[in-house]
């Protein structure tokens, strides 16, 4: 089948969240940017009542009828793609039979957020289909709802939102309360932003991000006892210390993360904006250390990456990001110290893991691009 016999060709972005990690289903601030590495679909109406999927690199090939879009669940990869529709059509919209040619450079169970963009396309391509242009915030909320909803992982909207909404050179101050977007400049001056994946197999993240979730939902509920916030992001620090006696310790440490995690935020901001490197890099790894010892979502080999990088005089800061439990750090290194930071890291977390780690080549992109075969 040749890519040209379709009619659009739609991609969406993957992310990297540079900080704000388990944040925006507490109502706080978090700074993704959209990547080069994305999911694209190649898509035209078949005049029939289902949608037929095939993949680039894959050899299956799925029907899903129109009429019975809520009965894919089980399906391994063409979920995110039934659930998509599914959720497009319940918020109203209609649905066109088509065919769709998928293909997706975001590693999967990476951290880079590939379910998102997967999704973030596939309601794109749909709504051209139906003779729509897609709002890309409608598109991230419903997408939302399809990974929520369909495939059953509660997240939030920092990722559907990135790969929709991204903006190439730019990264996104997005309030996941509001949803209001503040896009700022990714001048980081003499240092670059390296993508490593620890290449850890990921086992568990659906059931561990719901239970974090749930620990969030916890100290929230117990707060709000005492203190008037709707949500965790709003509490302070000082209020904190103050209803520590209401939580447990576990609960406590998730509900400080995120208290902590806010403030960086903000000052990472700040940092960018005024081109503070040095001060942003502290902050990355900061974030890190409380990724590991307060909300536990990193493990051995996440926290041996970083700390490698860590470890490297070229390199400003570094952490995980996404959701955790395997997948990516993103490291601020000096650019002309890029080639040895790599060979360092690189050796010295192979002999301490017995893993490769990988290093992506991506820029910060658009997020939802569509063009006309
Ligand atoms: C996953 C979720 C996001 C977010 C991150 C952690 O990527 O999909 O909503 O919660 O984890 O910051």
């Amino acid at each position: 089948m040749n890519r040209n016999d379709y009619e659009y060709r739609v991609s969406a972005a993957g992310r990297v969240n540079l900080i704000g990690e388990h944040i925006d289903y507490c109502g706080g601030k978090v700074m993704p940017c959209a990547l080069s590495l994305k999911s694209t679909v190649c898509v035209r109406p078949n005049g029939t009542n289902t949608i037929r999927l095939a993949w680039t690199d894959l050899p299956d090939k799925i029907t899903l009828d129109i009429a019975h879009l809520g009965e894919y669940r089980h399906l391994r990869h063409a979920k995110y793609h039934a659930g998509c529709a599914y959720l497009w059509q319940q918020a109203g919209h209609p649905i066109v039979g088509c065919d769709m040619l998928l293909d997706c450079t975001v590693p999967f169970g990476s951290g880079l957020s590939s379910s998102a963009a997967i999704e973030v396309s596939a309601i794109s391509a749909l709504a051209l289909m139906a003779g729509e242009h897609p709002d890309p915030v409608e598109v991230a909320l419903v997408a939302q709802r399809a990974e929520r909803e369909y495939a059953g992982v509660n997240c939030g909207i920092m990722d559907q939102y990135a790969s929709a909404c991204g903006r190439a050179g730019h990264a996104m101050l997005l309030d996941c309360k509001t949803l209001a977007c503040e896009y700022v400049p990714v001048n980081t001056g003499d240092y670059a932003l390296i993508i490593l994946n620890s290449n850890k197999p990921h086992n568990l993240v659906e059931s561990r991000y719901n239970e974090r979730r749930a620990e969030t939902e916890i100290a929230l509920g117990l707060l709000q006892s005492r203190l008037h916030v709707s949500c965790l992001a709003e509490v302070t620090s000082a209020e904190l210390e103050k209803n520590k006696d209401l939580m447990t310790d576990v609960v406590y440490r998730r509900a400080k993360h995120v208290v902590e995690e806010c403030e960086r935020v903000r000052l990472a901001a700040k940092a960018m904006k005024e081109g503070t490197m040095s001060e942003f890099g502290r902050l990355l790894s900061a974030s890190h250390a409380s990724l590991s010892s307060l909300y536990e979502v990193t493990g051995f080999e996440l926290d041996s990456l970083a700390a490698a990088a860590q470890a490297h005089p070229a390199c400003a800061g570094s952490r995980m990001t996404g959701a955790g439990f395997g997948g990516c750090t993103v490291s601020l290194v000096q650019k002309d110290g890029v080639t040895d930071f790599k060979n360092y890291v690189l050796s010295r977390y192979r002999r301490e893991t017995g893993y490769d780690a990988i290093c992506y080549e991506a820029e910060i992109a658009d997020g939802i691009v569509i063009e006309k075969i």
